[in-house]
């Protein structure tokens, strides 16, 4: 009952401390723009000097009240607490000289004065970064520059996200400047100890801090997400985790806590994909495979393959290093076909329909590296002509439509790791062959017609 009263009383704390701020600020403005003091004034600056010292003797008391019942951190609360506490005894001082009628001079008054505007500053300041956290007063000013991204993510650009994890890079460090002040090997507030993988896990004396797969059962989570105003809350000082920083803590968790989840795994979830983004300036989207090439500008000379006219040709890309190639002629060549492995890495997309193209003078086409799209289709060519294509390490779009090409070729398809779509239609394939092949490779998109 007692202890209740007195943790209620604490809870005041951060109301009263207002009341001497007031009378004190009230007191000195008195003090400093009255020039002529007569008795009265001076009777009203000695009352204002006994109310600041009464307001701030009980918020000091609330304060330590307060201090019993939570957990502040010992090297946040001191300075606080001292300059709490210089403040009740000076101002204590100065009421007493004033109302025994000492005689205090201006010099006096002048430092007095002076000294008690700093102990309230002070004092209002790290109260101020207890509850809303450090560096809350100078969060909002617009030139002062937010650092928001952790250094690790600075060099992400060159390194690959894949090589980024959720847990270690995160979620751990804000565990570590949140919780682990409190929960560490030597230091184990109830019983966790947080400052490795394997522990948060584990939980503390109330069992698993982690329960993987349910968030609503892990313990660390329900601490962080309750109401602030509940006791349980953590962390119990300073600034709490912010939203974005809990519906990571959450998506973490719901996908197994594991310890290597990598960043780009947050693809799948587009909410908290762009929450990331936003946050930690990053760009976790997919690059495509032509996004990912760095290659160097075609050289001119390279270029004389086209003079024979049989090509139309077109840059894909400012940096003129990927080449979208049609054949025009109305009959292919061996010839024809060896000219343009000249330029093979920097052939992206080759359009050789529609000129009596046979199977073999596809075989050439493993030696393309960076073919994404094919189109060689109204040409005479069957199955044998998917074998070669196989071999295409990079290829994602074929268009074989008016061929001989039949379900046979279904089974090459499906080894094709990176293709996306295949245009069939007008082709020898059947509705049955291209159904029990979607149900297998529901991933790969087929133009059918049917
Ligand atoms: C200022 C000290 C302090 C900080 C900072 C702090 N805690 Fe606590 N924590 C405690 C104390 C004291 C207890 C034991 C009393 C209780 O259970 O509320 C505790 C208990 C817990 C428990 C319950 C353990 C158990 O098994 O009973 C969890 C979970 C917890 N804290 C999580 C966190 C997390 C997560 C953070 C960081 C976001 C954090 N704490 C930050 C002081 C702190």
């Amino acid at each position: 009952m007692v202890l209740e009263i007195f943790e209620f009383l604490g809870s005041l704390h951060p109301l009263i401390v207002h009341l001497p701020i007031g009378f004190i600020i009230l007191t000195l403005l008195v003090s400093i723009l009255i020039k002529t003091k007569n008795n009265s004034v001076k009777r009203i600056i000695t009352i204002g000097w006994f109310f600041s010292f009464i307001s701030g003797g009980i918020a000091a008391l609330f304060g330590w009240f307060l201090h019993d019942n939570n957990y502040y951190l010992e090297s946040q609360i001191n300075i606080h607490k001292w300059s709490g506490i210089a403040f009740v005894i000076l101002t204590f001082l100065i009421w007493i000289l004033r109302a025994l009628n000492f005689n205090l001079n201006k010099s006096f008054n002048r430092i007095s004065n002076f000294a008690i505007l700093i102990l309230i500053l002070i004092t209002g300041h790290y109260g101020g970064e207890m509850t809303h956290g450090k560096g809350y007063l100078m969060k909002g000013l617009p030139f002062i520059k937010q650092n928001k991204i952790p250094t690790v993510f600075l060099s992400l650009k060159e390194n690959s996200p894949d090589s980024i994890y959720v847990f270690e890079d995160l979620i751990y460090p804000v565990f570590e400047e949140k919780c682990i002040a409190c929960h560490n090997k030597n230091q184990e507030y109830g019983g966790l100890n947080m400052s490795k993988y394997e522990n948060i896990i584990k939980g503390g004396n109330s069992g698993l801090g982690i329960q993987k797969g349910n968030p609503y059962k892990s313990l660390i989570y329900k601490r962080v997400s309750m109401s602030q105003n509940e006791s349980n809350f953590m962390p119990p000082a300073g600034t709490p985790l912010s939203f974005d920083q809990v519906a990571v803590l959450k998506w973490w968790i719901d996908n197994g806590a594991k310890l290597k989840t990598p960043l780009t795994k947050l693809r799948n979830d587009e909410n908290i994909l762009s929450l990331v983004e936003e946050n930690y300036n990053l760009d976790l989207r997919e690059k495509s495979y032509i996004e990912t090439l760095n290659l160097a500008p075609i050289d001119e000379n390279k270029l004389e393959v086209f003079k024979e006219e049989k090509y139309h040709w077109r840059f894909l890309n400012s940096e003129k290093s990927l080449l979208d190639v049609k054949f025009t002629g109305k009959k292919i060549t061996r010839n024809d076909i060896e000219l343009l492995t000249k330029i093979k890495d920097h052939v992206i997309w080759l359009n050789l329909s529609n000129c009596q193209l046979k199977d073999d003078l596809l075989s050439f086409l493993s030696q393309f590296p960076n073919l994404t799209k094919l189109r060689i289709q109204n040409n005479k060519l069957t199955d044998k002509c998917i074998i070669y294509t196989k071999d295409i390490k990079n290829l994602r779009e074929l268009n074989v439509y008016g061929t001989q090409v039949t379900d046979a070729s279904f089974n090459i398809f499906s080894k094709m790791k990176n293709l996306e779509k295949i245009f069939l239609w007008n082709s020898k394939v059947t509705p049955l062959g291209i159904e029990k092949f979607k149900t297998q490779n529901p991933a790969v998109e087929i133009i059918s017609g049917f």
